[in-house]
């Protein structure tokens, strides 16, 4: 028997290898720097290069963006149910029954074979940001909007949710923030998609439980909570008092604290300068900047936790005028990417993620009669 080791919450542990992304000296996908993915890549080219290892040449881009296209559709049956889906459903809840229904209609949902599954993979990334528009729409009363062969997978996010054309910085926006949350190792969501892969169940199956992983306000959950923060708030001049009281009462800051950035994330430090960007010449944005920036400075001094990505992620699409039930949908629509990799990588190497639990439960009883208990 090896060698009991246990750490709460895993923390700490390394469960299993992966050579899909790092947090080792700043967060790198396949070797390159998040950094300067997003300073130079678009998410097509980022979610290639995720998805098959290498950055594509000109042609494979090309090539990918046409199965991309071709593949961004969901069938009327599906749009239909989305529209009867009742009003008070969460849109997690819809992302996750649109994975579901989807599998339904794929043609490969069973087949866990390398080509099969990268297949799958670039299907749900066409298909999850119409889920989430279609939805969105329908809400409201409104009819989808077919997607623009045109734009790119954010200017089209942008396009079928709004049925405007996207300015450029919007569209760049967009395009960094999935960018960012493409990948990130075996964080809740991704480890929960490589425990159902590896008992050899489908893609669909693991990118559903991912969805109900990354809802939850400790993980993805938490961009939606982050403008209640802001709002709450109110002005910079409060930020100071209100940290401290909600540390007082031992109240979870949302945006804050990471399991594995202790320092600070790299992605906050990249999204913070574009959220800025963003909201020069709105004077409401620019108060809501210095808003952020005066709790920014509170919580680090006063307990030392930097902030994480969904912290400027949530400013960068309120400026940009998303629903907040959106914000963790989004997450979604770009961790897919990232998920569907390591199914891949599971799949292809695979061995049952089984783990031991340590009892601590009652022992030594003794059985007896319903009639005597
Ligand atoms: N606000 C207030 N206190 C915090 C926070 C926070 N956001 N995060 C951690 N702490 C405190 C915690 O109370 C504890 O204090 P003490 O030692 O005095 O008891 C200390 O910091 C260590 O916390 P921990 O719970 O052991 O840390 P963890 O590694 O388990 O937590 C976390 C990581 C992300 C769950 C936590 O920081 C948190 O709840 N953050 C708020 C939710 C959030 O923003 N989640 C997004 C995570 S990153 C992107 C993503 O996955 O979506």
């Amino acid at each position: 028997m090896a060698e009991e080791i246990y750490s709460p919450g895993l923390e700490g542990v390394i469960a299993g290898e992966t050579a899909i992304s790092t947090i080792a000296g700043g967060l790198q996908y396949r070797g390159y720097s998040v950094e300067s993915l997003a300073d130079h890549c678009s998410f097509e080219e980022v979610a290639f290069l995720v998805l098959e290892g290498e950055l594509p040449q000109a042609n494979q881009l090309a090539a990918f963006r046409d199965q991309l296209n071709d593949a961004m559709f969901i069938n009327s049956e599906i749009v239909e149910t989305l529209g009867k889906l009742p009003e008070s459903s969460s849109m997690m809840d819809v992302m996750r029954t649109g994975v579901s229904m989807l599998a339904h209609w794929d043609p490969e949902t069973g087949d866990n074979s390398h080509e099969a599954n990268l297949r799958k993979s670039i299907r749900l990334l066409a298909q999850l940001p119409v889920v989430m528009a279609a939805r969105e729409r329908l809400r409201k009363g409104k009819k989808p909007i077919e997607p623009d062969a045109e734009l790119s997978l954010a200017g089209n996010v942008l396009w079928q949710l709004f049925g405007e054309k996207p300015t450029e910085s919007f569209a760049r926006a967009m395009d960094v923030s999935l960018i960012l949350y493409a990948e990130h190792e075996y964080n809740a969501s991704t480890f929960t998609s490589r425990v159902v892969a590896s008992t050899l169940s489908d893609l669909h199956s693991a990118i559903a439980a991912a969805i109900g992983a990354l809802k939850g306000p400790l993980h993805g959950g938490a961009n939606e909570r982050v403008l209640e923060v802001l709002q709450e708030v109110g002005s910079s001049e409060r930020a100071a008092k209100w940290v401290r009281e909600a540390l007082d009462n031992k109240r979870r800051i949302m945006g804050f604290g990471h399991r594995v950035y202790k320092t600070g994330d790299p992605r906050a430090v990249y999204l913070k300068t574009l959220c800025a960007e963003l909201a020069v010449g709105r004077s409401e944005f620019e108060d809501m900047e210095q808003i952020a920036e005066t709790i920014e400075q509170a919580v680090t001094s006063e307990k030392g936790l930097p902030p994480n990505l969904d912290w400027p992620s949530a400013r960068l699409y309120h400026y940009m005028d998303i629903p907040v039930d959106l914000y963790t949908p989004l997450f979604v629509v770009s961790r897919v990417v990232g998920w569907s990799a390591h199914v891949i990588e599971q799949h292809d190497n695979n061995r049952l993620i089984r783990p031991r639990a340590r009892y601590n439960g009652k022992s030594e009883r003794t059985w007896l009669p319903i009639s005597e208990r």
